[in-house]
């Protein structure tokens, strides 16, 4: 991070993270996400709502998630390895923390409609869930091939009271789901309040989201100083559209220390269409509402993706994401499919935890973790998500069957 930036709050004015983030949704959206954003700014400092969300945080998600030290990786490694256990929050991801600050966000709007769009299906399942606690109506939008390979989260949706709705157009994954939720919402936007899952869309939902998903960050920082008296040396963790990575990142940024590592669904192979790694892949462009890393033609057609995990399987990251890889604040590295298979089968048998596919990239990249480090440096590893919705999935690409 440069000395200039660094002083710099962010994101500046109209949610611009340096060249990245802004608004570029239709005229009709922008005053929706104003007041949004002014109602964001309020219950920040009310006490009344922090308090509220911390009550929930604490006795309903189950925070703080426990930071386990991972002896056998560590000794594997030769690192000290302590894992970030968001799979062990309600509803086996840290998507809630997210959904449950918006639904009480939505609630002092006066929305009682509930849209979203869901990849993996944990975002889906952690706003019906907040909808289903707040009293609030839920529509979920997802795309058919990630509803195939999620089957188990159609279903729990299903069981909280959420209308699931099908989306069957292009890849048929998170970015088509994204489009139908922004669709919906410029229909609807009086009534209705849109639940993004990550950091990423027009401002404020990057900020919005991080900041819910900063509480990961904060736990981290006390619980190693805690059991080290020291700060880490790396932070590693899977980045989709960005919020578990962001949530864990966030406040370590300015203990210029502590080594930062994203880590992008590398796919099978390194054409385009065949992964999701935005940085490595992709270029400058203009998508789903922001400005950011597009994997895109020629022509800016932004192209098919491709992960074993839903959850990574999607064109562009989060704006702040792109800012802190050109500020060389962060790095971001690739896992493959093959590689993320191994970290769930190594985190399982070595440790005990089936992880989420998303969350075994983090895993399966220790190997460039640890060259990041010296020899019994101190590693973090966020586990975003629990294994289970993943089960059938790998059995059926190992070709076994249940
Ligand atoms: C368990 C889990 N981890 C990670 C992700 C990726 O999202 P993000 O980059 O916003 O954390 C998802 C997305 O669905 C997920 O379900």
């Amino acid at each position: 991070m440069t000395a200039s930036s660094a002083r710099r709050p962010l994101p500046q004015a109209h949610g611009r993270f340096g060249r990245y983030g802004g608004r570029y949704v239709p005229e009709t959206l922008i005053p929706a996400l104003d007041e949004i954003g002014a109602a964001y700014a309020r219950v920040r400092k009310d006490p009344v709502f922090q308090a509220r969300l911390r009550d929930l945080l604490n006795t309903y998600v189950g925070r703080p998630t426990p930071l386990t030290f991972a002896a056998s990786l560590s000794a594997q490694f030769k690192r000290r390895i302590y894992l970030k256990r968001e799979d062990l929050c309600h509803t086996g991801a840290h998507k809630i923390n997210n959904a449950i600050g918006q639904g009480l966000l939505a609630m002092t709007l006066g929305k009682k409609r509930i849209i979203a769009e869901t990849g993996a299906g944990q975002h889906g399942v952690a706003t019906a869930t907040a909808c289903a606690l707040l009293g609030l109506k839920c529509h979920v939008y997802m795309g058919t091939e990630d509803m195939r390979r999620q089957s188990p989260n159609v279903f729990r949706m299903r069981l909280l009271g959420a209308e699931v709705i099908p989306v069957d157009s292009g890849t048929r994954t998170l970015k088509d789901a994204v489009n139908e939720a922004l669709r919906d919402w410029v229909t609807n936007v009086a009534s209705t309040h849109y639940i993004l899952g990550s950091a990423l869309g027009p401002h404020p939902y990057p900020t919005m989201v991080r900041d819910f998903q900063s509480v990961i960050g904060k736990e981290a920082r006390r619980q190693v100083l805690l059991a080290e008296g020291r700060l880490p040396d790396l932070l590693v963790a899977c980045v989709g559209g960005g919020s578990n990575s962001i949530g864990l990142f966030h406040p370590f940024l300015k203990d210029a220390k502590v080594r930062l590592l994203g880590v992008e669904a590398g796919g099978k192979g390194a054409e385009l269409g065949e992964h999701a790694a935005r940085f490595s892949g992709g270029s400058y462009g203009i998508f789903q509402g922001m400005a950011s890393y597009v994997l895109q033609n020629a022509d800016g057609q932004v192209v098919g993706t491709h992960s074993v995990s839903a959850g990574l399987d999607y064109a562009s990251i989060g704006p702040e994401h792109a800012w802190l890889r050109d500020e060389k604040r962060a790095e971001y590295i690739r896992c493959s499919d093959q590689q993320a298979l191994d970290g769930l089968h190594l985190l399982a048998e070595k440790e005990g935890i089936i992880p989420a596919l998303e969350s075994a990239h983090a895993v399966g990249a220790l190997d460039q973790a640890a060259k990041r480090t010296r020899a019994r440096g101190i590693i973090i590893v966020n586990i975003s998500g629990r294994g289970d919705k993943d089960v059938a999935e790998v059995a059926r690409l190992e070709g076994i069957s249940l």
